[in-house]
């Protein structure tokens, strides 16, 4: 087969990323490397080491209070950066150790992990990815950026981009889900919000795509696992991501955890020298994971903490967190001669770079200000955007006959479940700063929006848990104690109709949060059947941290509302949804499965040499034989409370040469009865390639708005950029011969059109 090979190259090759002195040419440069030239190893080797406060620790910390010895650490200038100082004034405090004392006076720059939000809580990244609104993405990532820059902070180790398909893994709240296209264009987003149009700019924050990589693809679905990855699905799935990070001017990269072909990312050369530092250009610096140096010891791919210390900067980690192998190893071994200084020399460029973007050379308290943060907090306008975005997230799973929108006929409502009134979940896992039991829970925002004439019932039905739920400690599911069912039973008898706030807590889903069971934990299905015994007229209100197993509920309710984590004001968000002042927009960015042992499932899979009719206990088929192949909701699907109608798909050429745009149009008609917005999402399917290609694979997605009878003509562009792949060898091709083009509202239910790219036309 004849192939293009256009573009770029992934391939892991050529030693680079090591950058010498720089250009010398800008300001920039002509400063840091006045600066370099003055500083002892040892102040260099300060600059390479991060700590953790006391104040919040993110990670299994020494049980030591080292707070003094970090003191006079940070002092002696040993210290370049730490995580989790919060605050106006202690940011001031911690960074007049470094600038007052230390003998260059070179200031910290201060980390935190700021997801979804500083105080104001947006919805978490992975409901946020669901309303296909890059503007939103930007738009929630800018306030965060603003909250947390008045909290003193400079940097903020988000976005995480890995793509995720396993609902096992906690970490896929995270993410923008388990597509590289959407997640691509929702990671530039949430980084362009974070960073602004300029990091100097006081009210924007250094961005880091994290985890520099596969770690979305731990195997089964247990957190910091192993990775075992195809190089295919490495270039295809995995770095994508990264690269269009590394295109939108990320500032740093944080590695990840694990080891992928047995060698722990935080050592790879491969990844961080030759392709990110060399192939991608990128000039900002790469912060471990916390300890994740340290752990490779316990990966048994480094004997000691010296050994670990030397694979890492070899393999172009620029900054340790938490590991202290850098303070504690790099001197000996630069001495030794194993490491050179040069080395060390890059990793202190990289970051003074970041530093001086950021403007602290200038002004290192610039972010301290303590009256900026008593403004610029909370406010009434951030709040209102995190209701914006938390509506736009909500996804309609199920509306059987139209039970929603609520409509005025009903007249007394249950409202029922261990979430209905938790102020606390909505508010998700990786919540910042938020304040415990702050967001508008599901009841206050019922009851915020009911007539008075409409009688709210409300009980809870069951706790899900017991006992503390607290981040980082693990909950304790109740499975036993059913004392609130008497009254949820007898609320829902009484109703017309019953809204069911059922699901996750927010701390089961995040780092560390893997499970094996991700259907309703606890006593929520019981409740589900004690409660539709009685009152099949239910609406069930899920929030949650990943997809959710939920077959039998997916039958029996009337309609389902996934409202994820939905942050502060989550609660009013879902009223807006069910009472129609708001039609939900929001589509999946992550299969739901039928049941755990479907997963990993996802929408561009590859088809096999024996696909199969859908028919469970087929032998010899690529089936299983106890469930359907498909998923309970795939891919990009989600309902609204108006029906859109696609016609006249129509493509502008059946054959063109590899270098040819293919202009792709297609109609889109509102025609229900309530204004609506629509995501048309565009497919390609390769139909012959050297290395099979998925059976569907998005590559264009637009999010419209239209009123009640009003149609769209919409156009979407297919190049070589969106035409190719990327071969095991890392070389991007586009192959010629027949593809199919799909368009539809969710990655199932699409019309289809075929070309070519026809060999002939080829111009090489
Ligand atoms: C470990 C997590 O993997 C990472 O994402 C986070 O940024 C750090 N801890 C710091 O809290």
């Amino acid at each position: 087969m004849k192939y293009f090979i256009v573009l770029t190259v992934f391939a892991l090759v050529a030693l680079s990323g090591c950058s010498s002195g720089g250009n010398q040419n800008s300001e920039e440069d002509r400063f840091i490397e006045d600066l370099l030239s003055k500083m002892t190893l040892d102040e260099k080797i300060g600059q390479l080491n991060q700590h953790t406060s006391r104040w919040e620790m993110t990670g299994p910390a020494p049980k030591a209070d080292n707070t003094q010895e970090l003191f006079e650490n940070i002092k002696a200038g040993k210290v370049g950066s730490m995580l989790n100082v919060i605050g106006a004034e202690a940011t001031r405090e911690a960074q007049k150790l470094a600038v007052e004392n230390s003998r260059l006076g070179i200031p910290m720059i201060f980390g935190y992990d700021v997801i979804h939000g500083q105080k104001t809580m947006f919805p978490i990244p992975l409901a946020e990815a669901a309303a296909w609104d890059p503007e939103l993405a930007k738009l929630s990532a800018s306030i965060a950026a603003k909250e947390a820059s008045a909290q003193g902070l400079h940097w903020t180790f988000g976005p995480m981009v890995d793509v995720g398909r396993d609902a096992r893994w906690g970490r896929v709240m995270e993410g923008a889900g388990e597509d590289p296209y959407l997640a691509s264009i929702i990671s530039v987003a949430r980084i362009n919000g974070f960073q602004g149009d300029n990091l100097d700019d006081v009210a924007t924050i250094a961005a880091c795509a994290k985890h520099f990589a596969g770690y979305g693809f731990s195997e089964a679905g247990r957190d910091y696992n192993a990775v075992d990855l195809s190089r295919e699905s490495l270039y295809n799935l995995v770095l994508p991501t990264f690269k269009a990070s590394t295109e939108a001017g990320v500032a740093t990269f944080m590695n990840a955890f694990n080891t992928i072909d047995g060698e722990p990312c935080t050592a790879s050369d491969a990844l961080m020298r030759d392709l990110l530092k060399g192939e991608w250009g990128f000039d900002g610096f790469v912060v471990s994971d916390w300890n994740s140096i340290g752990e490779m010891m316990e990966h048994g791919a480094a004997a000691d903490l010296k050994e670990s210390a030397l694979r890492a900067i070899q393999g172009g980690c620029d900054m340790d967190m938490e590991a202290l192998a850098y303070i504690t190893h790099l001197q000996e071994l630069v001495e030794e001669g194993k490491v050179d200084e040069k080395l060390i020399d890059d990793a202190v460029r990289r970051i003074l770079r970041i530093k001086y973007r950021l403007g602290l050379f200038d002004d290192p308290y610039k972010y301290s200000d303590v009256e900026r943060e008593k403004n610029s907090i909370y406010t009434e306008e951030h709040r209102e955007a995190s209701r914006k975005v938390a509506r736009e997230s909500i996804v309609l799973l199920k509306n059987d006959e139209a039970v929603l929108p609520i409509s005025d006929k009903v007249k007394s409502i249950a409202v029922i479940g261990p979430l209905a009134d938790d102020k606390d979940s909505p508010l998700g896992n990786w919540r910042a700063q938020a304040v415990a039991n702050t967001a508008v829970s599901l009841l206050e925002g019922v009851e915020a929006s009911v007539a008075p004439s409409v009688k709210v019932n409300y009980a809870k039905g069951c706790d899900l848990s017991i006992g503390k739920r607290t981040f980082p400690d693990f909950m304790t599911f109740n499975e036993t104690d059913r004392s609130g069912f008497k009254a949820a039973v007898k609320a829902a008898k009484k109703s017309d109709l019953v809204l069911l706030a059922i699901g996750e807590d927010c701390f089961q889903s995040g780092e560390g949060r893997s499970q094996t069971d991700i259907g309703l934990r606890g006593l929520q299905k019981e409740l589900f059947d004690a409660v539709y015994a009685v009152n099949k007229n239910i609406v069930v209100v899920l929030m949650n941290g990943r997809p959710l197993a939920i077959p039998d509920v997916a039958v029996k309710a009337q309609a389902i509302v996934e409202a994820w984590h939905g942050g502060t004001e989550a609660g009013h968000a879902i009223a807006d949804v069910l009472f129609g002042r708001y039609n939900p927009s929001g589509k999946l960015p992550m299969t739901f499965p039928r049941n755990v042992g479907q997963v990993p499932i996802y929408y561009n899979y590859k088809s096999t040499g024996r696909p199969t009719a859908e028919q469970p206990g087929q032998a010899l088929w690529s089936c299983y034989t106890d469930s359907p192949n498909t998923p309970l909701y795939p891919f990009g699907y989600g309902l609204s409370y108006t029906n859109f109608h696609y016609s006249d798909f129509k493509l502008d050429k059946s054959s063109m040469s590899v270098n040819d745009e293919l202009m792709c149009s297609v109609t889109i008609s509102n025609n229900g009865s309530v204004d609506g917005k629509e995501v048309v999402q565009l497919y390609i399917q390769d139909l012959a390639a050297k290395y099979a290609r998925p059976v569907k694979e998005l590559k264009g997605f637009e999010k419209i708005e239209l009123a009640v009878g009003e149609s769209k003509e919409l156009h979407f562009s297919l190049t070589q950029k969106e035409l190719g792949y990327y071969m095991p060898n890392g070389q991007y091709v586009v192959e010629p011969g027949k593809f199919k083009v799909f368009v539809g509202g969710n990655s199932v239910e699409t019309q289809e059109l075929e070309f070519e790219i026809n060999p002939h036309y080829s111009s090489h």
